[in-house]
This record gives C-alpha cells, sequence and structure tokens, in this order.
C-alpha cells in the first residue's frame, strides 16, 4: 500500500508540473505569442534534415551536450540562438517548417511560431543553391503560413497575432563566405562594398515583403566577423583572421542597420532591434578571459591545422574543455557563444543593440 501511495504521490506531481509547463509554456503566456525564425545554420533546428543536401548536422558530434545527447541537425555541439531566443522570450523553440506533418493541424502549429532557418542559406538565390531553403524559399514557405493563419481566424485576427510576434533574422554569413571564396580575378570580382549593397538591395525587397505579410517585430542579428571563423583563419599562414572577410561583415552589419532605419521611417509601424554580432564576437575573440573562453582560434570539433581542415563528422576528433572554445567546428560557435551573443541581443545596449535590445522590442 505504501508503495502504491507513493507512486500516485509521484504521479499527481507530474500532473501538476506538465499542467504547470502547459500553462507557462503552451498557452502564449511568454512575452510574445510567437516566433518566426527566418535564417541560416546558426539558427537551423532541423529544417536541412527533410533536404537532400551535404549540409546537414544530424550526426554526431554535433548535439553531444544537447539534451540527451542527440544530434538534431542543430550545427552545435548544444543549443543554438533559435534556443536561446525561445528561453528568453518564454516560448517553445519554433519548429521546423519542413517537420510540421501535413496530416497534422498545421494552422495551430504555425500560430505558435515556426523556422524556416536552413544551414547553408543565403540572401542571394545563388547561395548554395540546390542544398538549402534559401531566403527567398523560406518567405514563400512563410507566405503559406501567413495565407493559413489568414483564412483560420480572419485578416484582422491574423495581423494582431502576427503583429504582436517577433520575426528573427540570422542571415548573411554563407554569401559573404562565398564572396570571399570565389575564384574570380580581382578586376572581374565586385568590390566588397558592390558585392555588400547587392545583398543590402536583395534585403530590402525581402523584408519589404515580409512587412507585407504581417511582421511589424524584426530582430536582426548581423553575422559575426566571418573572416576569424577556424576554416578562414586555417588559410592564412600566420592563423590570422581574413582582413577581407572581417571588412565585408562590418560592411554588411552596418548596411543592414542603415536598411532597419530607412525601412521604419518609411513604414512608420515597423520597430526593430540590431544586434552588431562582429563587434561582440571580436570582443570575446580579443579579450578572451574576461568572458570564461581559452580559445579562440580552434575548432573543438574537427580535424587538422585548428580543426579546421575537416568538418565535424564522426570521424573528428573533439575537445572535452567545450566551455571555452568560441568555436564548435570550423564555422559554428559552441553553445556557450551562442547564449553569450543572445543574451547581449537580447537585454544589451548600444553600441552593441539599437536602436532597442529584444526585451525591448517584445514588450513593445
Ligand atoms: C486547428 O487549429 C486552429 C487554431 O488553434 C483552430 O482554430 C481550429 O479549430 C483547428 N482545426 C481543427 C480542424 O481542429
Ligand atoms: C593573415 O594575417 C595577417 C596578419 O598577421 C594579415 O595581414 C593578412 O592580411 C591575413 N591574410 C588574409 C588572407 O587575410
Amino acid at each position: 500500500m505504501a508503495s502504491l501511495f507513493y507512486s500516485r504521490g509521484v504521479g499527481s506531481c507530474v500532473l501538476f508540473l506538465g499542467w504547470w509547463w502547459f500553462h507557462l509554456m503552451g498557452s502564449g503566456e511568454g512575452m510574445v505569442p510567437a516566433m518566426y525564425v527566418f535564417g541560416d545554420s546558426l539558427a537551423d533546428v532541423g529544417n536541412n534534415n527533410h533536404l537532400e543536401t551535404l549540409l546537414k548536422a544530424n550526426f554526431p558530434h554535433n548535439g553531444i551536450d544537447y539534451p540527451g545527447r542527440k544530434a538534431t541537425g542543430r550545427f552545435s555541439n548544444g543549443k543554438n540562438s533559435a534556443d536561446f531566443l525561445a528561453e528568453k522570450l518564454g516560448v517553445p523553440t519554433s519548429p521546423p517548417y519542413l517537420s510540421i506533418p501535413s496530416s497534422s493541424n498545421r494552422t495551430d502549429a504555425f500560430l505558435h511560431g515556426v523556422s524556416f532557418a536552413s544551414g547553408g542559406a543565403g540572401i542571394l538565390d545563388s547561395t548554395n543553391s540546390g542544398q538549402c531553403l534559401t531566403f527567398n524559399k523560406q518567405i514563400d514557405y512563410y507566405s503559406t503560413v501567413y495565407g493559413a493563419l489568414v483564412q483560420q481566424l480572419g485578416s484582422a485576427p491574423a495581423q494582431e497575432h502576427l503583429s504582436k510576434s517577433i520575426f528573427v533574422f540570422i542571415i548573411g554569413s554563407n554569401d559573404l563566405l562565398n564572396y570571399v571564396k570565389s575564384s574570380s580575378s580581382k578586376n572581374l570580382k565586385s568590390t566588397p562594398q558592390q558585392f555588400v549593397d547587392s545583398l543590402i538591395s536583395s534585403l530590402r525587397g525581402q523584408l519589404k515583403r515580409i512587412y507585407n505579410l504581417g511582421a511589424r517585430k524584426l530582430a536582426f542579428i548581423g553575422t559575426g566577423p566571418v573572416g576569424c571563423c577556424p576554416s578562414l583563419r586555417h588559410q592564412n599562414k600566420t592563423k590570422d583572421c581574413n582582413v577581407e572577410a572581417d571588412y565585408l561583415s562590418v560592411l554588411y552589419d552596418r548596411g543592414v542597420a542603415a536598411l532597419l532605419q530607412e525601412l521604419k521611417s518609411q513604414l512608420g509601424d515597423m520597430s526593430y532591434s540590431f544586434f552588431d554580432t562582429s563587434s561582440a564576437l571580436l570582443e570575446y575573440i580579443q579579450k578572451p578571459a574576461a568572458y570564461g573562453f581559452s580559445e579562440v582560434k580552434a575548432a573543438c570539433c574537427g580535424l587538422g591545422d585548428l580543426n579546421a581542415k575537416i568538418a565535424c563528422i564522426p570521424i573528428s576528433t573533439y575537445c572535452s574543455n567545450r566551455k571555452d572554445h568560441i568555436f564548435w567546428d570550423f564555422y559554428h560557435p559552441t553553445e556557450t557563444t551562442a547564449g553569450l551573443l543572445l543574451s547581449t541581443a537580447f537585454d544589451g545596449t548600444q553600441p552593441l543593440v539599437y536602436p532597442i535590445n529584444i526585451r525591448q522590442l517584445s514588450a513593445l
């Protein structure tokens, strides 16, 4: 009898916790009703698992620090920026759009937030074409989501829901990396400023399209200093950051910030938060000890010089001190780095985050 009583007690405790969790996470008591995520491998939570592509991460040693040590398709040892943002907002991590079964009530899923982020994606359709959901494709899918919400809820309630939701963008690094890698000779290539201008010009149309589909709160996470990722350091004899690539990141982040300001003054009822990821991450790289890091150059998982010659695949080796590495693999930050960056994007101040941080954006 005693053991029966005991197990009943545990059962009701689990039921109670389940109820509490449902009410906290499931019924819209987060800071915003939902989060819609657009981006690349820095935010992908599993879309690429559903594509025929080489750009996947659903195998070890990815996910080694994720709950259950599961390789979920995140390009990380653990959680990524999308997970940390969801935690801060008190909403579940938005599931991959491609994982939502067509047999389910898709509208209900759409209402709680969706992620379109896909490893390899860029602003330009030509960036890793055929290997990912390009940003334009992501917006096409979002347009389907928008249509379903309008049909189910009616136009005004759908607009109301979307206007309170957060739209997150983590995109641009792959376009910059492709420009740096492209082998065309210097005089055939556009200049860095011309190239970034072309990216910003595409982005202008893309963000306007998303605005026209109901988005009003935009959180834009700028690119990191792409020249400092282990892959590009590895190619420099001195193992320093690639100067051209870091310069591109600065130009791009500057261009995005100016574009957002332009859109806000043009559209009026749109708000945004921009995070200068390049400056934040360079600060970690230049003063690692102040942020708890000791390895700023080498990847944790990989093979070869700086663990940057080979990707993080099952035959690669990985480090045990993952918390003090900035980079997990040759392109992606560790869970620790992603968490630290996201905390700054969420609660940070100018000049790193402007004109407001994501917490303030959510509360508008
Ligand atoms: C699907 O979900 C929506 C939103 O929660 C709800 O209004 C609708 O009744 C559901 N449809 C069905 C067929 O269950
Ligand atoms: C390699 O690093 C050095 C700094 O030591 C820098 O001057 C040089 O431009 C870098 N090479 C590239 C390709 O960026």
